[in-house]
Protein backbone atom coordinates (compact mmCIF):
# COMPACT_ATOMS: atom_id res chain seq x y z
CA UNK A 1 0.00 0.00 0.00
CA UNK A 2 1.13 3.29 -0.87
CA UNK A 3 0.22 7.01 0.42
CA UNK A 4 0.29 9.66 -2.38
CA UNK A 5 -0.09 13.13 -2.64
CA UNK A 6 -0.87 14.93 -6.07
CA UNK A 7 -0.51 18.47 -4.94
CA UNK A 8 -0.43 22.10 -7.00
CA UNK A 9 0.80 24.46 -4.79
CA UNK A 10 3.14 27.54 -6.40
CA UNK A 11 2.74 29.72 -3.31
CA UNK A 12 2.92 27.20 -0.48
CA UNK A 13 -0.08 27.34 1.11
CA UNK A 14 -2.03 24.42 -0.11
CA UNK A 15 1.17 22.43 0.31
CA UNK A 16 1.20 23.70 3.86
CA UNK A 17 -1.98 22.16 4.73
CA UNK A 18 -1.59 19.35 2.46
CA UNK A 19 1.15 18.46 4.85
CA UNK A 20 -0.87 18.77 7.74
CA UNK A 21 -3.31 16.50 6.30
CA UNK A 22 -0.96 13.45 4.98
CA UNK A 23 1.99 13.81 8.25
CA UNK A 24 -1.26 12.19 9.99
CA UNK A 25 -1.45 9.01 7.89
CA UNK A 26 2.37 8.17 6.94
CA UNK A 27 5.99 9.07 7.43
CA UNK A 28 6.26 7.60 4.11
CA UNK A 29 4.51 10.29 1.83
CA UNK A 30 5.17 10.36 -2.18
CA UNK A 31 4.28 13.69 -3.49
CA UNK A 32 3.91 14.26 -7.02
CA UNK A 33 4.09 17.94 -8.09
CA UNK A 34 1.85 19.12 -10.49
CA UNK A 35 3.37 22.41 -10.58
CA UNK A 36 6.06 20.71 -12.94
CA UNK A 37 5.89 21.75 -16.34
CA UNK A 38 7.72 18.77 -17.08
CA UNK A 39 6.46 16.36 -15.42
CA UNK A 40 4.82 13.16 -16.69
CA UNK A 41 1.64 12.72 -15.30
CA UNK A 42 0.58 9.94 -17.04
CA UNK A 43 3.35 7.52 -15.80
CA UNK A 44 1.45 7.39 -12.36
CA UNK A 45 -1.20 4.59 -12.11
CA UNK A 46 -2.15 3.72 -8.43
CA UNK A 47 -3.65 0.78 -7.07
CA UNK A 48 -6.73 -0.09 -5.53
CA UNK A 49 -4.76 -0.15 -1.88
CA UNK A 50 -3.67 2.80 -2.35
CA UNK A 51 -4.33 5.91 -0.24
CA UNK A 52 -4.20 9.27 -1.87
CA UNK A 53 -4.88 13.05 -1.16
CA UNK A 54 -5.45 15.29 -4.10
CA UNK A 55 -4.94 19.34 -3.16
CA UNK A 56 -5.17 22.09 -5.02
CA UNK A 57 -5.88 25.86 -4.86
CA UNK A 58 -9.12 27.31 -5.92
CA UNK A 59 -8.90 30.01 -8.28
CA UNK A 60 -11.83 31.92 -8.63
CA UNK A 61 -14.04 29.21 -7.51
CA UNK A 62 -12.36 26.66 -9.79
CA UNK A 63 -10.10 23.89 -10.38
CA UNK A 64 -6.93 25.98 -12.09
CA UNK A 65 -7.21 24.51 -15.36
CA UNK A 66 -3.50 23.61 -16.06
CA UNK A 67 -3.78 21.66 -12.25
CA UNK A 68 -6.61 19.72 -14.02
CA UNK A 69 -4.80 18.99 -17.34
CA UNK A 70 -2.02 17.47 -15.64
CA UNK A 71 -4.00 15.52 -12.78
CA UNK A 72 -6.53 14.22 -15.78
CA UNK A 73 -3.65 11.98 -16.88
CA UNK A 74 -3.04 9.83 -13.56
CA UNK A 75 -4.51 6.75 -13.98
CA UNK A 76 -6.17 6.23 -10.04
CA UNK A 77 -6.82 2.75 -10.46
CA UNK A 78 -9.44 2.31 -7.95
CA UNK A 79 -7.03 3.81 -4.68
CA UNK A 80 -8.93 5.68 -1.89
CA UNK A 81 -8.92 9.08 -2.02
CA UNK A 82 -9.52 12.15 -0.32
CA UNK A 83 -9.70 16.14 -1.63
CA UNK A 84 -8.68 18.94 -0.25
CA UNK A 85 -9.20 22.37 -1.41
CA UNK A 86 -7.19 25.55 -0.38
CA UNK A 87 -9.02 29.01 -0.98
CA UNK A 88 -7.86 32.50 0.53
CA UNK A 89 -10.78 33.23 2.55
CA UNK A 90 -13.23 34.30 -0.14
CA UNK A 91 -15.08 30.96 -1.28
CA UNK A 92 -14.40 28.02 -2.95
CA UNK A 93 -17.38 27.73 -4.87
CA UNK A 94 -17.32 24.62 -7.27
CA UNK A 95 -13.67 23.89 -6.79
CA UNK A 96 -14.52 20.37 -4.76
CA UNK A 97 -17.16 19.51 -7.39
CA UNK A 98 -15.19 19.87 -9.74
CA UNK A 99 -12.12 17.99 -8.53
CA UNK A 100 -14.18 15.21 -7.37
CA UNK A 101 -15.19 14.59 -11.54
CA UNK A 102 -11.90 14.77 -12.25
CA UNK A 103 -10.53 12.51 -9.59
CA UNK A 104 -13.67 10.12 -10.16
CA UNK A 105 -12.64 10.37 -14.25
CA UNK A 106 -9.02 9.26 -13.38
CA UNK A 107 -10.20 6.13 -11.39
CA UNK A 108 -10.35 7.23 -7.58
CA UNK A 109 -12.55 6.02 -5.24
CA UNK A 110 -13.20 9.66 -3.50
CA UNK A 111 -14.16 9.19 0.21
CA UNK A 112 -13.83 12.51 1.24
CA UNK A 113 -13.44 16.24 1.43
CA UNK A 114 -11.54 19.28 3.21
CA UNK A 115 -11.97 22.38 2.25
CA UNK A 116 -8.83 24.80 4.05
CA UNK A 117 -7.90 28.50 4.24
CA UNK A 118 -4.56 29.97 3.44
CA UNK A 119 -3.21 33.75 2.79
CA UNK A 120 -4.59 34.53 -0.13
CA UNK A 121 -1.94 34.82 -2.71
CA UNK A 122 -2.41 37.49 -4.82
CA UNK A 123 -4.24 39.80 -2.16
CA UNK A 124 -2.02 38.65 0.91
CA UNK A 125 -3.29 40.56 3.43
CA UNK A 126 -6.54 38.31 3.42
CA UNK A 127 -6.06 35.38 5.81
CA UNK A 128 -2.67 36.21 6.20
CA UNK A 129 -0.73 33.55 8.23
CA UNK A 130 -2.84 30.70 7.46
CA UNK A 131 -3.48 28.22 7.94
CA UNK A 132 -2.67 29.04 11.69
CA UNK A 133 -2.26 27.24 15.07
CA UNK A 134 -6.37 26.48 15.18
CA UNK A 135 -6.41 25.60 11.21
CA UNK A 136 -3.68 22.98 11.94
CA UNK A 137 -5.56 21.40 14.89
CA UNK A 138 -8.86 21.28 13.20
CA UNK A 139 -6.90 19.61 9.91
CA UNK A 140 -5.41 16.62 11.80
CA UNK A 141 -8.39 16.09 13.44
CA UNK A 142 -9.94 15.71 9.99
CA UNK A 143 -6.93 13.58 9.02
CA UNK A 144 -7.45 10.65 11.45
CA UNK A 145 -11.38 10.97 10.55
CA UNK A 146 -10.86 11.03 6.67
CA UNK A 147 -7.92 8.31 7.17
CA UNK A 148 -10.76 6.00 8.91
CA UNK A 149 -13.04 6.09 5.81
CA UNK A 150 -10.20 5.78 3.38
CA UNK A 151 -9.60 2.59 5.20
CA UNK A 152 -13.02 1.12 5.27
CA UNK A 153 -13.76 -1.86 3.60
CA UNK A 154 -16.64 -0.64 2.13
CA UNK A 155 -17.87 3.07 0.98
CA UNK A 156 -21.19 3.13 1.91
CA UNK A 157 -21.81 6.58 2.09
CA UNK A 158 -22.56 9.34 -0.39
CA UNK A 159 -20.13 12.03 -0.71
CA UNK A 160 -21.22 15.71 -0.95
CA UNK A 161 -19.15 18.37 -1.22
CA UNK A 162 -20.72 21.91 -1.21
CA UNK A 163 -20.17 23.28 -4.81
CA UNK A 164 -22.87 23.25 -7.93
CA UNK A 165 -22.59 21.38 -11.66
CA UNK A 166 -22.01 23.03 -13.57
CA UNK A 167 -19.45 25.12 -12.46
CA UNK A 168 -19.42 28.70 -12.66
CA UNK A 169 -17.27 29.86 -15.63
CA UNK A 170 -13.71 29.91 -15.53
CA UNK A 171 -11.94 33.96 -15.00
CA UNK A 172 -8.32 34.48 -15.23
CA UNK A 173 -6.98 37.24 -13.43
CA UNK A 174 -5.35 38.80 -15.58
CA UNK A 175 -2.26 40.06 -13.26
CA UNK A 176 1.01 39.28 -15.04
CA UNK A 177 4.08 40.19 -12.67
CA UNK A 178 6.92 41.75 -13.67
CA UNK A 179 10.39 42.82 -12.98
CA UNK A 180 12.29 45.58 -11.67
CA UNK A 181 15.26 47.13 -11.31
CA UNK A 182 16.72 44.61 -8.17
CA UNK A 183 16.26 42.02 -10.70
CA UNK A 184 19.72 40.27 -11.37
CA UNK A 185 18.33 38.34 -13.88
CA UNK A 186 19.30 34.72 -11.73
CA UNK A 187 16.29 32.63 -13.52
CA UNK A 188 14.66 31.71 -10.77
CA UNK A 189 11.44 32.68 -11.64
CA UNK A 190 11.66 31.11 -14.82
CA UNK A 191 12.84 27.55 -13.93
CA UNK A 192 9.88 28.06 -10.96
CA UNK A 193 7.41 28.95 -12.78
CA UNK A 194 4.53 26.18 -13.51
CA UNK A 195 3.45 27.03 -17.13
CA UNK A 196 6.70 28.39 -18.41
CA UNK A 197 5.18 31.78 -19.06
CA UNK A 198 8.82 33.69 -18.39
CA UNK A 199 11.49 33.35 -21.10
CA UNK A 200 15.01 33.73 -19.48
CA UNK A 201 16.48 35.79 -22.53
CA UNK A 202 13.31 38.18 -21.70
CA UNK A 203 13.36 37.93 -17.39
CA UNK A 204 11.45 41.17 -16.77
CA UNK A 205 7.88 40.64 -18.09
CA UNK A 206 6.29 36.93 -18.80
CA UNK A 207 3.50 35.66 -21.64
CA UNK A 208 0.50 37.28 -20.85
CA UNK A 209 -1.26 33.97 -22.48
CA UNK A 210 0.21 31.41 -20.33
CA UNK A 211 1.00 33.55 -17.03
CA UNK A 212 -2.43 31.82 -14.75
CA UNK A 213 -1.34 34.79 -12.11
CA UNK A 214 -0.35 31.90 -9.40
CA UNK A 215 2.37 34.98 -7.82
CA UNK A 216 4.92 31.89 -7.89
CA UNK A 217 7.29 34.06 -9.34
CA UNK A 218 6.82 36.71 -7.07
CA UNK A 219 7.55 34.46 -4.15
CA UNK A 220 10.75 32.41 -5.12
CA UNK A 221 12.49 36.07 -6.41
CA UNK A 222 15.16 35.92 -3.81
CA UNK A 223 15.56 39.58 -4.40
CA UNK A 224 12.43 40.87 -4.05
CA UNK A 225 12.23 41.98 -7.32
CA UNK A 226 9.66 40.97 -9.00
CA UNK A 227 5.62 41.66 -8.27
CA UNK A 228 2.11 42.55 -9.92
CA UNK A 229 0.88 45.73 -10.55
CA UNK A 230 0.70 47.56 -7.44
CA UNK A 231 -2.56 49.55 -8.57
CA UNK A 232 -4.46 46.26 -9.57
CA UNK A 233 -3.34 44.50 -6.18
CA UNK A 234 -5.18 47.54 -4.59
CA UNK A 235 -7.83 47.30 -6.69
CA UNK A 236 -8.25 43.50 -6.12
CA UNK A 237 -7.89 43.99 -2.51
CA UNK A 238 -10.80 46.50 -2.80
CA UNK A 239 -13.11 44.09 -4.44
CA UNK A 240 -12.39 41.35 -2.34
CA UNK A 241 -13.39 43.09 1.31
CA UNK A 242 -16.65 42.53 2.07
CA UNK A 243 -16.11 38.80 0.80
CA UNK A 244 -13.06 37.88 2.44
CA UNK A 245 -12.84 40.12 5.82
CA UNK A 246 -14.91 37.71 7.93
CA UNK A 247 -12.44 34.71 9.06
CA UNK A 248 -14.15 31.24 7.86
CA UNK A 249 -13.24 27.85 9.00
CA UNK A 250 -11.81 24.73 7.40
CA UNK A 251 -14.66 22.05 6.47
CA UNK A 252 -14.56 18.66 6.45
CA UNK A 253 -16.66 16.57 4.01
CA UNK A 254 -17.23 12.68 4.73
C1 LIG B 1 -5.51 33.39 -9.83
C2 LIG B 1 -6.00 33.20 -8.41
C3 LIG B 1 -7.35 33.11 -8.16
C4 LIG B 1 -7.82 32.94 -6.84
N1 LIG B 1 -9.15 32.82 -6.63
C5 LIG B 1 -9.61 32.64 -5.36
C6 LIG B 1 -11.00 32.49 -5.10
O1 LIG B 1 -11.83 32.45 -6.00
N2 LIG B 1 -11.40 32.39 -3.81
C7 LIG B 1 -10.52 32.42 -2.77
O2 LIG B 1 -10.96 32.37 -1.62
N3 LIG B 1 -9.18 32.50 -2.99
C8 LIG B 1 -8.71 32.61 -4.26
N4 LIG B 1 -7.37 32.71 -4.48
C9 LIG B 1 -6.44 32.52 -3.37
C10 LIG B 1 -5.85 31.11 -3.35
O3 LIG B 1 -6.86 30.14 -3.49
C11 LIG B 1 -5.11 30.86 -2.04
O4 LIG B 1 -4.24 31.91 -1.76
C12 LIG B 1 -4.34 29.55 -2.05
O5 LIG B 1 -3.81 29.36 -0.80
C13 LIG B 1 -3.21 29.57 -3.06
O6 LIG B 1 -2.57 28.33 -3.02
P1 LIG B 1 -0.98 28.18 -2.96
O7 LIG B 1 -0.51 28.99 -1.74
O8 LIG B 1 -0.77 26.73 -2.77
O9 LIG B 1 -0.45 28.74 -4.21
C14 LIG B 1 -6.89 32.87 -5.77
C15 LIG B 1 -5.52 32.99 -6.05
C16 LIG B 1 -5.08 33.14 -7.35
C17 LIG B 1 -3.60 33.22 -7.60
S1 LIG C 1 14.04 35.57 -9.62
FE1 LIG C 1 13.97 37.79 -9.28
S2 LIG C 1 16.08 38.46 -9.57
FE2 LIG C 1 15.95 36.40 -10.42
S3 LIG C 1 15.49 36.74 -12.61
FE3 LIG C 1 13.54 36.52 -11.59
S4 LIG C 1 12.88 38.61 -11.05
FE4 LIG C 1 15.07 38.67 -11.55
S1 LIG D 1 4.73 34.23 -14.67
FE1 LIG D 1 2.61 33.95 -14.15
S2 LIG D 1 2.33 31.72 -14.16
FE2 LIG D 1 4.52 32.08 -14.09
S3 LIG D 1 5.04 32.03 -11.91
FE3 LIG D 1 4.64 34.18 -12.44
S4 LIG D 1 2.46 34.49 -11.97
FE4 LIG D 1 2.82 32.26 -12.07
Amino acid sequence: MRYVQFIFSPTGGTLKAAETVSEVWSENVEIVDLSDPNGDFSAYCLDKDDIALIALPSYGGRVPSVAAERLGKINGGGAKCALLCVYGNRAYEDTLVEMEDIAKACGFEVRAAIAAVAEHSIARKYASGRPDAEDIKRLKDFSVAVLEKLKAEVCNWELKPAGDRPYKKLSGAGLVPKANQYCVKCGVCAEKCPVQAIDRENISTADSKKCISCMRCVKVCPHAARSGSKAMISAVSLMLKGSCSQRKECELFI
